[in-house]
């Protein structure tokens, strides 16, 4: 018997848990020739904010021991070429799910980006990335301030009735409670885990390997914090959750589920391998044969103590 992968996630039912993660996969379109998009749980287009951003200068991409920095510095062709030059065509594939990411600097970027977005067909969800700093605050990120989160997630939660999923930063003491204001200002689901804050530096020129001098840490090497994580998130709240962090294979993905995801997004390994969110789906069809599992969804929060 084929083991059913479905998944219903903040009731949008996907069929599998797999979906590609924001700032590796283009905005979907591009990859259209390397993988089948329709295979995919869904992917999450590159982070949209209120005007175009040109990013970071390089080098802004960086392999470490089992993992990458990268400092794109979110750039990005603006919600409003997103709605009128990449949705059409990607409303012309059949059987997809487009979720968009978005941030801002200010709260009024969120609130005008979503507002752009809102007029788009063919939008899912909403991931709202809430790691960049909040420049009319002095620079705190929103997603590292529990009152900042809590004020865009509600202007957010006003400006839209589609499924809003806030995507929570690493960088922070207690990630339930983060968690927490994120689903008491109206979330309907959590993503995590964005890349976690670092650096690396050349001993010979005793320069920053990243023009940025700070990067964010992406691949293996933050699977185990991220894995905990999901399950510190999972055990504070109610609304689903969406676990990524280094994500290569099926096992991975099993992982996340018994902490408590209810689907997975894998970013980094589509950077060694394009096709790796698509095999990827096609090993986890084979994990459950194998291992008798008839449902995917029913490894969500089975993490067994005894
Ligand atoms: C090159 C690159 C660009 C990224 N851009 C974004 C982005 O625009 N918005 C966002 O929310 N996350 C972004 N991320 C974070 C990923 O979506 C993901 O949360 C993180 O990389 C952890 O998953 P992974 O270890 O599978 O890559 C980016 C990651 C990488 C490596």
């Amino acid at each position: 018997m084929t083991p059913d992968l479905s998944v219903n996630f903040a009731g949008i039912p996907l069929k599998n848990p797999v979906i590609a993660a924001s700032g590796t996969f283009g905005y979907g379109i591009e990859f259209e020739d390397v993988v089948h998009l329709d295979r995919l749980g869904g992917f999450v287009v590159k982070g949209l904010s209120r005007e175009p951003m040109t990013g970071n200068p390089p080098p802004r991409l960086y392999e470490t021991a089992a993992g990458m920095l990268n400092a794109i510095g979110l750039q990005n062709i603006g919600a409003r070429a997103f709605v009128d030059e990449k949705l059409p065509k990607l409303r012309e594939l059949k059987n997809i799910v487009v979720f968009a990411n978005v941030f801002g600097y200010t709260r009024e970027d969120y609130e005008r980006t979503l507002q752009i977005l809102n007029e788009g067909e063919g939008i899912a969800a909403y991931e709202l990335n809430v790691s960049c700093p909040n420049t009319a605050h002095g620079g705190i990120q929103f997603g590292s301030d529990p009152r900042s989160l809590d004020e865009v997630v509600t202007l957010a939660r006003r400006n839209t009735r589609r499924p809003l999923i806030v995507k929570l930063s690493p960088n922070v003491t207690s990630i339930a409670q983060m968690a927490r204001v994120a689903e008491e200002a109206g979330a309907d689901a959590i993503s995590l885990v964005n890349t976690f804050i670092a650096t690396a530096i050349d001993p010979e020129t005793r320069k920053p390997r990243i023009a940025n001098v700070t990067a964010g840490l992406s691949g293996p090497a933050i699977k185990p914090i991220a894995v905990r994580m999901v399950y510190d998130a999972a055990k504070a709240v109610k609304i689903p959750i969406i676990g990524m962090g280094g994500i290569s294979t099926a096992a991975d993905i099993i992982e996340f589920m018994l902490a408590g995801a209810t689907a997975i997004q894998i970013g980094t390994a589509s950077y060694w391998d394009p096709v790796a969110t698509e095999k990827i789906v096609a090993e986890l069809e084979t994990w459950c044969g194998e291992h008798g599992v008839d449902r995917v969804a029913s490894l969500t929060g089975g993490l067994v103590m005894e």
